[in-house]
């Protein structure tokens, strides 16, 4: 295996895969749904179960993933969750029963919460810093491309009704993961934070991008020698120092939820056909959501690197805070529309378009890109996973109760709310958020080490006499 080294673009095509099926996993279900029934009973409730088995188990996943990758390694990690998804996939597709179904579902969660915290850990730790934005955001062009994706499959298959094909296909690109990752190496920073510097450099040796290798070890050596605490759960909830990172990452992982974007992800087929559209038309136009969104990913690529992650998250928040305030506005004062050609119709159509791409080429890859990049290595899986959990248990919140809210108060007045969700979302970036582009992840760390003081506590500490040599 040792032979066969693989080139840069290998490594972050593999290491980003596993978005792909996150994505294909969030967006197969919808069309799925539609012809379960042919098969098993469904209840309103036994529906919603199916739907939300997947959002819980990823909590879960996200929940044990951040100490798994610490643990394990990011690499066996991912294979891991490979395994998972392929087994998960199976049996949803042959599940004789609605049980095994959701029990099924439950289980793909579990890779898809684990796949949500060690993809995007993965990139930002094996990518030369000058591009790691551009490199970690591959994980969600995987994420939107997987959606897209699903969409597709379930406009070829409504024909047949075939679910059982649809959710099976998953088993292919999981299984293709699982092989290709045996190949793929290790980060230099897990192996370095394991005492495995040979192996580092090595890896290091054959990345492009780093030219001095045992420069980069030393670095990362240094900021681990500076940092507080022990690395468990208890312990990272007391470092006080890693508390201004943690608030960052989880704000982000957050407000990424409350804005709203799954309700248009999960519900646009049905947003579209409340506003006049007929049932095909709906799914051709959620298609076309499904296009933008990897197009304005695309875009994202090429400017995060160049514009900043704070500029791109303050432009996002603005373009959605707009799209959502007109949507809102126009769903509460316009007549109920019962064609597509209505006014309030086409606002819908234009808005969810206009909102799809300010997120697309903003908040979805900058947020996954930045959660690993402001934690500290030695509790960078572990502090992932409280993040990506908040992320998860945001999605839930905002995925389950946006029918439940849209029967109580309608269409408009919710969709205000998710602008009034904007609102927060951008002062919460004003305060908290500092650009990570162009510094390594050892300088991000050691600036929030000097910020909180810990280093001038170790010098303190190095420069007190100890008990043995007074
Ligand atoms: C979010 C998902 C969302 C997807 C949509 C991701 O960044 O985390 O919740 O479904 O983007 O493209």
């Amino acid at each position: 295996m040792e032979a066969l080294r693989p080139s840069g673009k290998m490594i972050y095509f593999f290491g980003a895969l596993g978005g792909l099926l996150f994505g294909y996993d969030t967006g197969v279900i919808s069309g799925a749904l539609l012809f379960i029934p042919d098969d098993f009973k469904l209840t309103p409730f036994l529906q919603g179960a199916i739907v939300a088995a997947l959002l819980l188990g990823a909590m879960v996943g996200a929940g044990f993933a951040g100490r798994l990758a610490d643990r394990l390694g990011r690499r066996n990690l991912i294979i891991a969750a490979a395994i998972i998804f392929t087994v998960g996939s199976l049996l949803a597709a042959l599940a004789p029963t609605v049980g095994v179904l959701i029990a099924a579902r439950f289980i793909i969660g579990l890779a898809v919460g684990s796949a949500a915290l060690v993809v995007p850990l993965y990139l930002s730790e094996i990518a030369p810093t000058e591009v790691r934005g551009a490199i970690a955001s591959l994980n969600q062009l995987m994420i939107v491309s997987g959606i897209l994706a699903a969409f597709i499959v379930n406009a070829i298959l409504a024909s047949s009704g075939d679910w059982r094909l649809m959710l099976g296909l998953a088993a292919v690109p999981s299984l293709i993961l699982l092989v290709g990752m045996f190949f793929m190496p290790e980060t230099p920073r897990h192996l370095v934070h394991s005492g495995e510097e040979d192996t580092a450099r090595d890896v290091l040796e054959d990345l492009p991008g780093d030219e001095r290798p045992q420069d980069r070890i030393e670095e990362i050596r240094e900021v681990e020698q500076h940092e507080e605490g022990d690395t468990g759960l208890r312990g990272l909830l007391k470092a006080k120092w890693v508390r201004p990172a943690l608030i960052v990452a989880s704000g982000l992982a957050i407000f990424q939820q409350f804005v709203g974007i799954n309700t248009i992800i999960y519900y646009a087929p049905t947003t579209l056909t409340n506003v006049g559209f007929g049932k095909t038309s709906a799914i051709y136009a959620n298609l076309v959501i499904g296009v933008v969104n990897v197009g304005m990913t695309i875009i994202a690529i090429r400017l995060i690197d160049r514009a900043g992650r704070k500029p791109l998250l303050i432009a996002g928040v603005a373009g959605m805070f707009l799209s959502l305030l007109v949507l809102g506005v126009s769903l509460s004062v316009l007549a109920t529309p019962h064609h597509p050609g209505d006014p309030a119709a086409i606002i819908t159509l234009v808005c969810l378009g206009t909102f799809i791409a300010s997120f697309a080429a903003t908040w979805g890859p900058v947020v996954w890109v930045m959660i690993p990049e402001v934690l500290p290595l030695s509790v960078r899986g572990t502090a992932m996973g409280i993040a990506v959990l908040a992320n998860w248990a945001a999605n839930f919140l905002v995925s389950q109760t946006f029918p439940i809210l849209l029967n109580k108060f309608g269409a408009g007045p919710v969709f205000l709310g998710y602008a009034g969700m904007g609102v927060l979302a951008f002062l919460f970036v004003m305060k908290f958020v500092t650009e990570t582009k162009g510094r390594s992840l050892e300088e991000i760390e050691t600036d929030l080490q000097r910020a909180t003081g810990t280093r001038e506590r170790r010098q303190e500490r190095e420069q007190q006499p100890t008990a043995l040599s007074r």
